[in-house]
C-alpha cells in the first residue's frame, strides 16, 4: 500500500487550485440515474470514491463518457440492474445513496447494508423510514437493503437527526413520487444544496433549498441536464490549515468563501491573517504564532466535522489549552494517538480532545485510519521536525485529489512511495 514521506519542517507558498467538491459529485452522479436522457458534469473531481461511483454506475448499465476537458456524460437510458453489491459498498458508505434514484425511477432497489451496522441502529435508519413514508416496502435480506414500491407517493417526514445523505437520497426520492414531500430538519450543506440545484435543472421542483425545511413537488419525469459541481470547502480549508500548522501564506483558488464562514472565522481566532476575494482565499500566518481554538462541531452552517482533525494539529501546535468537541460522530479522534507519537500534548476525555500546545512536533511513522484523519497527519508531518512517513494513504486517494502534487506545488518536501519501492 502508497505510503506519504515527508521531511520537515515545510515552509509553503503559492496557489493550490482547489478541486470540485467530492461530497456534491456522489450524490450528483447518482442523481443522473433519475432521468433517461443524459447529463453531463463539469468540475468532476479525479478521486477513489468517484471512481468507486462510475464502478457502481456503469455495473448498473450507466454508459460513461469522459471528454477532453474531463467532463463526465452519464447515459442511464439503458439499466438493466437495480443493486449496490457489497464489495462495492463496503469500500464506500456513500453508495447508499443509489437507493432513492432507484426506487423513484424503476421501483426497485437492492442496496448492500454499510458494513457492521444492523437496520433500524443508526447509519441508515432515517433513509430507510423516510423512503417507507413514502409508501416503499423495505426489508432486509443477506445483507441486502430490498425496497419496492409501485410508486412512492408523497409524505411529511420528520428527520430525527440532520443527516447529509439521508437528506440527499430522501431527496432524490421524492422527486419522482406522487404529490409532494416535506423534509423536516433537512441538512442545509452546500452539498446538499448543489444536488437540490442539480435535480431542479433536471425538471424537479424543490423549493426550500438552503433551508432545513425541503418542500418537494413530485413531477413525472426528469430529463438530463449540465452542471458544474461547487468547490469542495473541506479540501480548500484543509491546504489553508496546512499553511497555519506551517507559518506559510497560501492561496486557495477556485474557491467559494460563502461556504466556509465558520471555518474562516476559526482560521483569524487562531491568529491567521485573512484575504478573501470572489473565488479565492489567502491565509498568511507569517510570523504570526498560532493561537488555539475552541471549537464544537455541528450541521452546517457551523463548523464541519470534516475539519475538526485539521484544527486540532493547529491546536497542538498553538500555546495554550483548547478544547475540541465532536458531536456527530463517535470515534473521530482516531489520529490523536498518531499525533501523541509525534509529540503532540492531547488527552481525549468521551467526545473531546483537550490540547495543551507543544512548542513542535517530532516526525514519526504513522498510520491514516479515514480521510480527514488522514488529511490532519499530513498536516502534522509537514510541520513536525524530521521524517513523517503517512501509511495507508488509500483513504486520502478516496477524499484528496492529487494530495502530494499539490503539496509539492507549494514547495513541500513530499514524495509518494508504493510498496515495492
Ligand atoms: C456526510 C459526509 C461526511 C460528513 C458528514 C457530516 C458524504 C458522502 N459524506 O456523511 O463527509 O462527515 O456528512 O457532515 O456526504 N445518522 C443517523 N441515522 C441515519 C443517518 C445518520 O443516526 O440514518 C447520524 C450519524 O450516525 C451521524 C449523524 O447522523 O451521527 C450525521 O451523519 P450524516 O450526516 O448522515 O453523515 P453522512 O451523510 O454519512
Amino acid at each position: 500500500m502508497d505510503r506519504l514521506v515527508i521531511q520537515g519542517p515545510n515552509r509553503l507558498e503559492g496557489e493550490v487550485r482547489i478541486s470540485g467538491a467530492k461530497n456534491a459529485a456522489l450524490p450528483i452522479l447518482m442523481a443522473t440515474l433519475l432521468s433517461e436522457e443524459p447529463s453531463r458534469l463539469g468540475n468532476i473531481p479525479h478521486l477513489r470514491d468517484v471512481t468507486t461511483t462510475l464502478q457502481l454506475l456503469a455495473s448498473m448499465g450507466t454508459r460513461i463518457v469522459v471528454d477532453e476537458k474531463l467532463n463526465i456524460e452519464l447515459d442511464n437510458s439503458d439499466i438493466h440492474t437495480r443493486e449496490a453489491p457489497y464489495e462495492l459498498v463496503k469500500t464506500m458508505r456513500a453508495s447508499i445513496l443509489v437507493m432513492g434514484p432507484l426506487l423513484a425511477r424503476f421501483g426497485e432497489a437492492r442496496v448492500s447494508l454499510p458494513g457492521g451496522c444492523a437496520i433500524g441502529s443508526r447509519p441508515v435508519d432515517v433513509h430507510i423510514d423516510g423512503m417507507k413514508k413514502m409508501g416503499a416496502d423495505i426489508r432486509v435480506e443477506r445483507g441486502y437493503i430490498i425496497a419496492r414500491a409501485e410508486r412512492l407517493r408523497g409524505a411529511r417526514i420528520p428527520m430525527h437527526v440532520v443527516t447529509v445523505t439521508g437528506t440527499e437520497n430522501l431527496m432524490m426520492a421524492a422527486v419522482l413520487a406522487e404529490g409532494t414531500t416535506v423534509l423536516e430538519n433537512a441538512a442545509c450543506e452546500p452539498e446538499v444544496q448543489d444536488l437540490a440545484h442539480f435535480l431542479n435543472s433536471m425538471g424537479a421542483k424543490i423549493s426550500g433549498i438552503g433551508t432545513s425545511t425541503l418542500v418537494i413537488e413530485g413531477v413525472e419525469r426528469l430529463s438530463g441536464a449540465v452542471h458544474d459541481i461547487i468547490p469542495d470547502r473541506i479540501e480548500a480549508g484543509t491546504y489553508l490549515a496546512a499553511a497555519a500548522v506551517t507559518g506559510s501564506r497560501v492561496t486557495a483558488t477556485h474557491v467559494e468563501p460563502a461556504h466556509m464562514t465558520a471555518v474562516l472565522e476559526k482560521f483569524r481566532q487562531a491568529g491567521a491573517e485573512l484575504e478573501i476575494e470572489r473565488n479565492r482565499i489567502t491565509l498568511d500566518m507569517r510570523d504570526r504564532p498560532l493561537k488555539p481554538v475552541d471549537i464544537v462541531t455541528a450541521p452546517y452552517p457551523l463548523f464541519p466535522t470534516d475539519m475538526q482533525a485539521q484544527f486540532l494539529v493547529m491546536n497542538a501546535l498553538a500555546k495554550g489549552r483548547a478544547v475540541v468537541e465532536e458531536t456527530l460522530f463517535e470515534n473521530r479522534f482516531m489520529h490523536v494517538s498518531e499525533l501523541l507519537r509525534m509529540g503532540a500534548d492531547i488527552t481525549v476525555q468521551g467526545n473531546k480532545a483537550i490540547t495543551n500546545g507543544v512548542e513542535r512536533l517530532i516526525g514519526a511513522p504513522v498510520m491514516a485510519t479515514d480521510l480527514r484523519a488522514s488529511a490532519s497527519l499530513i498536516l502534522a508531518g509537514l510541520a513536525a521536525e524530521g521524517e513523517t512517513v503517512v501509511n495507508r494513504v488509500y483513504h486520502i486517494d478516496r477524499g484528496y485529489e492529487c494530495i502530494e502534487e499539490k503539496f509539492h506545488k507549494l514547495g513541500a518536501d513530499i514524495v509518494r512511495l508504493t510498496d515495492s519501492q
